[in-house]
């Protein structure tokens, strides 16, 4: 009889921290870049009658037995019932059998290790000394991004916040405090207010239209976009991508999802001009950050690994601390 091990949000958050996340994405990655893993394409379908966006990201990471899928989507009507828009869960299989033995709540591991993708991005591709960042997109994912900012650059002193929506500003303010109470926040009124100046910048928005001009980035800015990850979304301006070193979590994800579509649609890059995936600077096969006046992109689409890798650490803690459901199916 297969048994799965059933975990909630509430149980991935009693075991699943940031740091154990980190671990377990950037050994995802690198499996990725080594070729112990792979990545399947992807599923992104509409469903019109509900305004809504079905998706199923899957893969193989062989190194350490993870198989598996995550189904997530997008139901902006949640918004009137009780539920929320962003609804996920992940399953992982035996690969030798099929036989499923894991099974969680997909919106934290997403949160989680998407903040893990952006904490590898920082410690190659910012600066060091960085000491002042911007977030564009105070939801979800801009929270966890706040976390995975103030945990690796151990120098930022101001964090400034731009959100049309006042009360994901205010709610992002409180998880930043709740961190480090001597990060001085600015409320930015617009995107440009926030940018300017900035030296690192994090952009996770929904838009379909560029957010960040190339000319309010300075010499020495990195930029990490997390928003596009769908045909048509888009927070950067394209011309930005030829003055910058690009690195993307998945080279075919990122020309497809990615900011990177609209500069190579545009004809302002090719695929070649992407420097390195980001699973090649973490195994050492090709360069972070070289000088201090780069300007250095990370366009992450989100990938299948990182999900498997969160979700097998996840479900290693939870054996270890006997956390969890056990269900006979
Ligand atoms: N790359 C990845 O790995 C990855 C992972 C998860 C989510 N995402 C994407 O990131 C985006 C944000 O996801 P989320 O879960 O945080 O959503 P969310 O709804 O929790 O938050 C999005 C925030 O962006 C704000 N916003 C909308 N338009 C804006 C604009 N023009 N400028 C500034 N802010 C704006 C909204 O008011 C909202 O507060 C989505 O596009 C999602 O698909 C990417």
């Amino acid at each position: 009889m297969a048994e799965l091990l059933v975990l909630s949000r509430a149980d991935l958050k009693r075991i699943l921290s940031l740091e154990e996340t980190i671990a377990a994405v950037e050994e995802g990655f690198i499996s990725y870049a080594q070729k112990s893993a792979r990545i399947f394409p992807v599923v992104r379908e509409p469903i019109p009658e509900f305004h809504a966006m079905f998706g199923m990201k899957s893969g193989y990471i062989e190194k350490s037995h993870l198989l598996g899928t995550k189904i997530a989507g997008y139901w902006p009507g949640n918004r009137e019932n009780q539920y929320e828009p962003h609804q996920a869960i992940i399953i992982l299989l035996d690969p030798a059998t099929g036989v499923p033995y894991f099974l969680s709540d997909g919106n934290y591991i997403t949160q989680i290790r998407t903040a893990a993708a952006g904490s590898l991005a920082l410690q190659h591709l910012a600066r060091k000394d960085a000491s002042v960042a911007a977030i564009l997109g105070t939801g979800v994912q801009g929270q966890g991004q706040a976390a995975a900012l103030l945990t690796t650059l151990k120098l930022i002193k101001e964090i400034r916040l731009f959100d049309p929506i006042e009360e994901a500003v205010q709610k992002i303010m409180k998880v930043i405090t709740a961190i480090n109470e001597n990060v001085s926040l600015v409320h930015a009124s617009t995107p440009e207010e926030a940018v300017r100046g900035a030296e690192v910048v994090i952009t996770c928005t929904p838009s379909q239209q560029m957010i960040v001009k190339s000319e309010w980035i300075e010499a020495g800015t990195h930029i990490s976009a997390f928003g596009a990850d769908t045909k048509g979304k888009q927070e950067l301006d394209p011309e930005l991508f030829t003055r910058a070193k690009i690195v993307v979590d998945d080279t075919v994800q990122a020309r497809a999802l990615g900011d990177t579509q609209h500069a190579v649609n545009k004809g302002l890059i090719k695929i070649e001009d992407i420097h390195a995936e980001l699973g090649e600077i973490l195994s050492g096969k090709k360069s972070g950050r070289t000088s201090s006046d780069e300007i250095t992109i990370f366009d992450a689409t989100g990938l299948s690994v990182q999900d498997l890798a969160a979700a097998g650490r996840a479900f290693e803690l939870a054996k270890k601390k006997k956390i969890g459901t056990h269900v006979e199916i």
